[in-house]
C-alpha cells in the first residue's frame, strides 16, 4: 500500500502545478479583459451623441499632424478646449479660423497671435457633427500611465489589447517546471512498480543482466548502407550550405545601422501621419530619393521641442527621445530657449541604408510616378520602423520577379495605349507586364 500512496502523492504534485499554471494565466487573462471593460466604462460623455471612434479617426487622420489632446505641439492642445471655449466658436475656428480672424473675433486673433501667426487651415468640409465628434475624442480623460507592453501604441483607449497578461518567459519557465516535475514523478513510478513487482515475485530485468551491446559506432560502421547514406547526406548538407553563404555575401537585407539620431519612422509616417513625399520629395521626379535636408525638419521643430508623454514606449523612454531632438539642436545651431539660430553647427551625416552596386541603374521616378508603385512594396512597412532598415533583398532576382509579375499601368497614358496594343498582339495577351515592355533586358539596367 505504502508504493500506491507514493505514486498517488507524485500525481497529486504534478495536478498542482498544472492547476498553478492554468490559475496563473487565467487571471492574466481576467485583469487584461477587465482593464479594456474599464477604459470602456470610464469614457465621459462631454457633449451627447457624439462617437468618440469617429471622431479619433478623424483627429488622428487630419489634426494630430499639429495637434496633441493632453500636450501643446504646433498647435494648442486640445484637451479642456470646452472649459475654454463656446461650442459655436469652436465650429466657426475649425470651419474657416481665417474668417473668424478677419471678423474681428478678439479670441482669434489672440490665439493666432499667440502662435506666432502660423494660420491653421479651414476645414469647411467637416459638419457640425464631425466636430462635435473630434472635441468629444479631444476631452476624453488622459490614460492612466499604462503598463508599457513592448510598442503597442494607446493600449487602453484601444480596447483590443487582449491576450494574457504573463510573458512569455514566465510561461515557458512554468512549462519547463512542470515537465521537469513530470520527468521526476515518472522516474518515482518507473521504481516504485519495479519494486512493487519484485515484492510480488514478478522478475525484473536488471541492466546488469542485459548481453554486452556493442557500441553504437561499430554497428553503424558495419552497415554499409547507412555508411553511404550519411556520407551523401553530409556532402549535400555543405553544398547547400556553401551555395546560401556565396548567394547571400553582397545581400544586406535587414541591415539596420545605428543613425547619428535616432529618427523614427513609426513616430513621423506613422503616428502623426507625414506623408514620405513631404521629406523625400524628390523620390517622385527623379533617380535618387534622397534624404531631407536638417532645414526640412526645423519646419516643424522650431516648435516641437519634446515628445508626448504618450509617444514613449517600454524601450524608448520620453527623456530618451527629448535628447535625440535636442541633438537636432546641436546639429542645426538653433537655441530653443531664444528661438534662434547660433552659428555653431555639427552637421549630420545619415548612413545610407540602401544601395546598389554601381553596375545597376535604379531610378524612383520611373517606379513611384509612372509605375505608380507604393514606397511600402519595395520598402516595407516603413511606418511601423521604429529604426529603419533595409526589407527587400535588392538582388537582381528581385527586380526581375517584379518585372515578370507586375502589369504596366496604361491607363490614361496615350504613349503607353499604343505600344501596349502592339506588344499584345506581338504576345497575344490581354495585359503587359513590365518584362515584356523591355523590363528583363539587360541594358536596362547595366550601364
Ligand atoms: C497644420 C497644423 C494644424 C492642423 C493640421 C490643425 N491645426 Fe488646429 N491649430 C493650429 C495652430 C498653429 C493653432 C493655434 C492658432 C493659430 O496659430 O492659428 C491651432 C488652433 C486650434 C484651435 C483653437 C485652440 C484654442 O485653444 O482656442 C482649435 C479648436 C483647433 N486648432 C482645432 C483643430 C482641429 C479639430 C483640427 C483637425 C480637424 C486641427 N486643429 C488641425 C494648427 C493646426
Ligand atoms: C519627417 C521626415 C521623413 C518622413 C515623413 C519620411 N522619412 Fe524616410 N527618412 C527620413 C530620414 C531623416 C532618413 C535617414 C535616417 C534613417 O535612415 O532613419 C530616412 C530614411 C529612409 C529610407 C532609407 C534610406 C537609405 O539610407 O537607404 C527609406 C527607404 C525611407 N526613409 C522611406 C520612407 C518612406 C517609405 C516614408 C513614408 C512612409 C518615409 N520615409 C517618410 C525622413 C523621413
Ligand atoms: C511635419 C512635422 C515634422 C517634421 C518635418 C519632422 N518632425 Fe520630428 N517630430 C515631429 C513631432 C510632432 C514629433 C513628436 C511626436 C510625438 O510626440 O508623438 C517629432 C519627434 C521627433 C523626434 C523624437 C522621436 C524620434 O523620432 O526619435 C526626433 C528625434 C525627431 N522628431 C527628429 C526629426 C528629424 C531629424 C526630422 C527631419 C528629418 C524631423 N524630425 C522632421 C514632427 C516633425
Ligand atoms: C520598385 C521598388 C522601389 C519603390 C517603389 C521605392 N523605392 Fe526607394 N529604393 C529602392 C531601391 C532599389 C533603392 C536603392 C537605390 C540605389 O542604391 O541606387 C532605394 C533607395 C531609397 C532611398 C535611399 C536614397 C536613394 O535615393 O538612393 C530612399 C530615401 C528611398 N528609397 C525612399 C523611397 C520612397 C519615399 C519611396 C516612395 C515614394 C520609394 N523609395 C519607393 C526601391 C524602391
Ligand atoms: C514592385 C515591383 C518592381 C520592383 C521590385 C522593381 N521594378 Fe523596375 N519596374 C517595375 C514596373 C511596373 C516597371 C514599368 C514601369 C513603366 O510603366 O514604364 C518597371 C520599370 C523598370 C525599368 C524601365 C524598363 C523599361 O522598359 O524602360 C527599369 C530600368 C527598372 N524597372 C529597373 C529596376 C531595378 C534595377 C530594380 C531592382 C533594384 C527594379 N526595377 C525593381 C516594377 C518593379
Ligand atoms: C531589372 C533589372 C536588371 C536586369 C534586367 C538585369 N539585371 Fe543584372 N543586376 C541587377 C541588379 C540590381 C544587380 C545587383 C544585385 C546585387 O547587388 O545583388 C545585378 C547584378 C548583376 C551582375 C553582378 C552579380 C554580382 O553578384 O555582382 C551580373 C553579372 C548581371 N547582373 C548580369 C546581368 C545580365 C547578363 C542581364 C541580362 C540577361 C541582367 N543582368 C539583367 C538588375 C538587373
Amino acid at each position: 500500500m505504502k508504493y500506491i500512496t507514493v505514486i498517488m502523492s507524485s500525481l497529486k504534485m504534478t495536478l498542482t502545478a498544472f492547476m498553478f499554471v492554468f490559475f496563473l494565466s487565467a487571471t492574466g487573462q481576467d485583469t487584461a479583459e477587465e482593464t479594456s471593460s474599464e477604459s470602456g466604462s470610464g469614457q465621459e460623455e462631454v457633449i451627447p451623441g457624439a462617437d468618440l471612434a469617429k471622431g479619433e479617426e478623424l483627429f488622428k487622420s487630419i489634426c494630430a499632424s499639429c495637434h496633441k489632446r493632453y500636450e501643446k505641439a504646433i498647435g494648442p492642445a486640445l484637451h479642456g478646449l470646452t472649459e475654454r471655449r463656446e461650442m459655436e466658436w469652436i465650429y466657426k475656428w475649425i470651419k474657416n479660423n481665417k474668417k473668424l480672424r478677419e471678423s474681428g473675433d478678439q479670441q482669434a486673433i489672440a490665439i493666432y497671435e499667440e502662435y506666432n501667426k502660423t494660420a491653421m487651415p479651414a476645414y469647411p468640409q467637416l459638419s457640425n457633427q464631425d466636430i462635435d465628434n473630434i472635441v468629444a475624442y479631444a476631452e476624453q480623460p488622459k490614460p492612466e500611465p499604462k503598463q508599457k507592453v513592448a510598442a503597442a501604441p494607446q493600449g487602453g483607449q484601444a480596447g483590443g489589447q487582449k491576450g494574457s497578461g504573463m510573458s512569455t518567459e514566465v510561461i515557458l519557465g512554468i512549462l519547463a517546471f512542470v515537465l521537469l516535475m513530470l520527468s521526476v514523478v515518472l522516474y518515482l513510478v518507473n521504481r516504485t512498480l519495479n519494486r512493487f513487482a519484485e515484492a510480488n515475485g514478478v522478475p525484473v530485468k536488471q541492466e546488469e543482466d542485459k548481453e554486452p551491446r556493442k557500441p553504437i559506432w561499430v554497428a553503424f560502421a558495419e552497415n554499409q548502407f547507412l555508411v553511404v547514406i550519411t556520407v551523401v547526406v553530409v556532402l549535400l548538407g555543405v553544398a547547400y550550405g556553401a551555395y546560401g553563404f556565396l548567394m547571400q555575401v553582397g545581400v544586406d537585407q535587414g541591415y539596420e545601422p545605428v543613425q547619428p539620431i535616432h529618427y523614427s519612422h513609426r513616430i513621423h509616417a506613422g503616428e502623426n501621419k507625414i506623408e514620405c513625399k513631404y521629406c523625400h520629395s524628390s523620390a517622385r521626379v527623379s533617380k535618387h530619393s534622397g534624404i531631407p535636408s536638417l532645414n526640412v525638419c526645423m519646419n516643424c521643430h522650431k516648435q516641437v521641442n519634446e515628445v508626448a508623454e504618450e509617444t514613449a514606449t517600454a524601450q524608448y523612454s520620453k527623456e530618451f527621445y527629448d535628447k535625440e531632438i535636442q541633438k537636432l539642436y546641436e546639429a542645426t545651431g538653433w537655441n530653443p530657449d531664444e528661438m534662434a539660430y547660433t552659428d555653431e553647427k555639427k552637421p549630420v551625416k545619415w548612413v545610407r541604408i540602401h544601395n546598389l552596386p554601381d553596375l545597376a541603374y535604379f531610378n524612383h521616378s520611373q517606379h513611384v510616378t509612372v509605375a505608380n508603385i507604393e514606397c511600402q512594396k519595395c520598402h516595407g512597412p516603413v511606418e511601423e520602423m521604429e529604426i529603419m532598415y533595409q526589407h527587400s533583398s535588392l538582388t537582381m532576382g528581385w527586380c526581375i520577379n517584379c518585372h515578370r509579375e507586375t502589369q504596366v499601368n496604361v491607363k490614361d497614358n496615350g504613349y503607353y495605349k499604343k505600344i501596349h496594343e502592339e506588344l499584345s498582339k506581338k504576345y497575344n495577351v490581354d495585359k503587359v507586364t513590365a518584362a515584356q515592355m523591355g523590363g528583363i533586358e539587360c541594358g536596362k539596367c547595366h550601364y
